[in-house]
């Protein structure tokens, strides 16, 4: 599986009591395959929070970055523009104000670790039991990694954790079990065997048998 379907699963597995909440969104790839498994499922509107200006890797020198403008042109030509609420904020002026509970969180914006640690300690709290969290750029990106392997699979609040590529993600509960820690702890060592592998230059032929096998190790 790959990571585009992984989120389209996810939103399209939604039954609607909470929000698809999306940190990040850039110029729409992954609000696109949230809305379109959305609208496939129960139909909850994707709620797409950046403030559009870029991450660092996207501004380069003194140039101001925009994003909005393709972010909607995008949505507009996948037929998914009814399907999302754009919220043009960071992260931490959107959870000021968002009073909904969040049934699936994704969450793809700064990677800096003290500001996914921020993301993840604000919008946690408002995921419902049994909505699933899912965190990007979890191979390879210091930030997002970390704050995945602290919170995520060395938690007692998620059970039926895994990764597709780089996207860790994990169920919410209110107390997982001594099975579930157990499990969690085995992907957590799969997730860092693959993390390694991804730093070794391989065929990409080679890469996609990889991605196979760990896929049939979870
Ligand atoms: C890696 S990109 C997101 C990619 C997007 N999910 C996709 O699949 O194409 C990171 C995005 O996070 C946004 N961002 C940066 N700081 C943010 C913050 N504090 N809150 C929300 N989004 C932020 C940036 O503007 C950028 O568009």
């Amino acid at each position: 599986m790959e990571e585009g379907e992984l989120l389209y699963r996810v939103a399209w597995a939604c039954t609607g009591r909470g929000a698809i909440v999306e940190i990040g969104s850039f110029k729409g790839k992954s609000t696109i395959w949230l809305a379109k498994g959305s609208l496939a499922g129960a139909g909850a509107k994707v709620v797409a929070i950046d403030p559009h200006t870029g991450s660092a890797e996207h501004r380069q020198g003194d140039q101001p970055v925009w994003t909005y403008d393709e972010f909607l042109a995008n949505l507009r030509r996948a037929g998914v523009e009814e399907m999302v609420t754009p919220v043009v904020a960071t992260s931490a002026e959107a959870a000021a104000r968002f009073d909904q509970p969040v049934e699936l969180l994704f969450i793809d914006g700064d990677h800096r670790y003290e500001m996914v640690r921020q993301d993840f300690d604000l919008w946690f709290p408002k995921l419902l039991e049994g909505g699933y969290l899912l965190m990007h750029d979890t191979i390879r990106w210091e930030g997002p990694r970390r704050v995945a392997r602290e919170s995520i699979y060395r938690s007692r609040s998620f059970r039926n954790v895994g990764f597709v590529h780089s996207i860790t993600f994990g169920q919410k509960v209110a107390q997982n079990t001594a099975a579930d820690r157990r499990r969690n702890r085995y992907l957590l060592l799969l997730h860092i065997v693959y993390d390694h592998l991804s730093t070794v230059r391989v065929p990409p032929a080679l890469k996609r048998v990889a991605k196979a096998i760990f896929t049939r190790l979870q």
